[in-house]
C-alpha cells in the first residue's frame, strides 16, 4: 500500500535512538514543540517508525499514542493517535509523510483499529489523506471576575479547592480519575474525549513541567475535592505581567482542564477568575457547549475563537460505522469514497437502534439513500458535525428524499465532541 521514496529505507527505532529523534523534532518544529516529551521514556517507541537515506542519516519520523479507551458516541475503542510526524526541511516534500501515513494506515488495520486520530499543526495537510475535522474547540479567554451562575449545589460546603505547583508523581492520581470520569456525561459519553493511563499522565505532567512558557510560572495545579475524591483540575501558569499603567496585567493559561459535575466546576471556575495580580484567564480547549459557556452570566465580555480540535479517519469503515452508537433508530444505505482505502468503498447498509449497541453494517447492492465521500463521514462520525450540514456545503448528496434528516438525526450525539489535549 505504502510507497517507500527513492533513496530512503524505513527503520524501527527504539529509545536508544532518543538524541537523533529529539533532534530531528527541534528541526521539523524549532519552537521545542509542546508535544514531544524532554525524555525518551514518553515517547510510544512501539509505534515509532523512520527513515534514513542511504547515509544513514534520520531523515523522518512518526508514531502513534495508544488511546486504550478513546471515546466515541456510546461506546470507547482503542485508537491510535498519529503523532510526532517530523521530516527534516533538507528532505521535506518527497513523500516521506505520504509513506509514513500509509505504514501507519497499514499497522492500524492489522492491529483491527477502525479509526485513526490526530491534532494538526497545520490544517492543510491532512485532508488528502481521507482525514476531517470531527471536534472543534473554542479557545476562550475572560476577563477577571466575570460573573458566574451559581448551579443548585454551588453553596453547599462539602468542595474544598487545593492550589499547588504541579508533582506529577503526587497529583496524576487525581487529575486521571477526574479524566476518566469525565469521558462520561449524564450517562452518555463525551466523544472525542481521552482518558490516560498512570504513566502517560506522569509523563505528561513532567513534560509540562519541563517547559515553562516565556514569561510564566512552574505549572500549578488548581483541584477540587469533595470529601477527598477529585471533582475538577485545572493545570495552569501565571504570567507576571504590569501594564505601563503600573496595574497588573498577568493571564492565567490553562493547559488543561475537566470537572466531574457543574458545583466542582463553578467552584474551580470561581477561583480562576479570582487569582490576585490577574487580568484575563485563556482556556484554549473547550469543547462547544463546555459547562462554562452554561456557567458564564456575560458571554459578551469573553472572547471566544473556534479552531479545529480532532482530525479523524476511518480506517475500516465497517467496524468504525459498527462500534458507534446512534442517537436515533436508522436504517439506509451509504455509497461511499475513499481514495486512499479503496477497501471501503461502495455501499454500506447501516441499521441502529437508537442508544443500543448491537448495530449491524454490512455491504449492500441496494440502492442508496446518501452518497458521500470517507471525510464526511469521519466530520460526523463523533457528531461534532451534522450530515445536514456537510450536505448544505455540497459534501454529502440525498439521494432518496428525508433519508438526509433520519441520517443527520441518528449520526448527532447529545453530548458535543469535544478534545482533552493537544497531542
Ligand atoms: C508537514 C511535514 C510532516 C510534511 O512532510 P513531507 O514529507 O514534506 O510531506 P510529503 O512530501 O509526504 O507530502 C504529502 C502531501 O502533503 C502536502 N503537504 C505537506 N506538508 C504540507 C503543509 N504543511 N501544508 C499543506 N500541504 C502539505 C504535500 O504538498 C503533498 O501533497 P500532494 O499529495 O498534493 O503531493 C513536514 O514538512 C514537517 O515535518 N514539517 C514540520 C513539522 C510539522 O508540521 N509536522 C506535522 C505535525 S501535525
Amino acid at each position: 500500500m505504502s510507497s517507500i521514496p527513492a533513496g530512503y529505507r524505513v527503520v524501527e527505532l527504539t529509545a536508544d535512538d532518543w538524541a537523533e529523534v529529539e533532534a530531528l523534532d527541534r528541526w521539523a518544529a524549532p519552537e521545542a514543540a509542546d508535544t514531544v516529551p524532554d525524555t525518551p521514556d514518553g515517547l510510544p517507541w512501539e509505534r515509532m517508525t523512520g527513515f534514513r537515506d542511504d547515509k544513514g542519516r534520520l531523515a523522518a519520523v512518526a508514531t502513534a499514542y495508544d488511546l486504550a479507551a478513546f471515546t466515541l458516541p456510546g461506546a470507547q475503542a482503542r485508537t491510535p493517535g498519529f503523532t510526532c510526524m517530523s521530516v527534516h526541511p533538507q528532505d521535506r516534500r518527497r513523500g516521506l509523510l505520504r509513506a509514513m501515513m500509509g505504514l501507519h494506515f497499514e499497522r492500524a488495520l492489522a492491529r483491527g483499529e477502525a479509526l485513526s486520530v490526530l491534532t494538526a499543526s497545520e490544517t492543510g495537510i491532512y485532508g488528502r489523506f481521507g482525514y476531517a475535522v470531527a471536534s472543534w474547540n473554542y479557545a476562550l479567554t475572560l476577563p477577571r471576575h466575570s460573573p458566574l451562575a451559581p448551579p443548585p449545589g454551588a453553596d453547599r460546603e462539602d468542595l474544598a479547592v487545593l492550589i499547588e505547583t504541579v508533582d506529577p508523581a503526587r497529583h496524576t492520581p487525581a487529575v486521571n480519575h477526574v479524566l476518566a470520569g469525565a469521558a462520561w456525561s449524564g450517562g452518555l459519553t463525551r466523544p472525542g474525549w481521552t482518558p490516560r493511563t498512570e504513566a502517560w499522565t506522569k509523563r505528561r505532567l513532567s513534560h509540562l513541567d519541563d517547559q515553562p512558557a516565556d514569561g510564566y510560572e512552574p505549572r500549578r495545579i488548581m483541584l477540587v475535592q469533595r470529601q477527598a475524591e477529585p471533582m475538577a483540575y485545572a493545570v495552569f501558569a501565571r504570567n507576571g505581567h504590569f501594564s505601563c499603567h503600573g496595574g497588573s496585567a498577568s493571564k492565567v493559561r490553562l493547559d488543561e482542564t475537566a470537572a466531574l459535575d457543574a458545583a466542582a466546576s463553578h467552584l474551580l471556575w470561581s477561583r480562576l477568575l479570582d487569582l490576585d495580580l490577574t487580568s484575563v484567564v485563556e482556556a484554549p480547549l473547550l469543547a462547544p457547549n463546555d459547562p462554562l459557556f452554561g456557567l458564564t452570566l456575560d458571554l459578551r465580555g469573553a472572547r471566544a475563537e473556534l479552531h479545529d480540535g480532532l482530525w479523524l479517519r476511518l480506517l475500516d469503515v465497517g467496524r468504525a460505522l459498527a462500534q458507534r452508537q446512534y442517537a436515533a433508530d436508522v436504517d439506509l444505505v451509504i455509497e461511499l469514497t475513499d481514495d486512499h482505502l479503496p477497501a471501503n468503498q461502495g455501499r454500506w447498509r447501516l441499521r441502529a437502534k437508537a442508544f443500543a449497541d448491537g448495530t449491524e453494517v454490512s455491504r449492500s447492492g441496494a440502492g442508496a439513500d446518501l452518497a458521500c465521500d470517507v471525510r464526511a463521514l469521519a466530520a460526523a462520525y463523533l457528531g461534532g458535525a451534522s450530515l445536514a450540514a456537510l450536505a448544505a456545503a455540497g459534501q454529502v448528496v440525498e439521494l432518496v428524499p428525508g433519508s438526509l434528516a433520519r441520517a443527520s438525526a441518528a449520526f448527532a450525539w447529545p453530548v458535543p465532541a469535544g478534545c482533552n489535549w493537544i497531542f
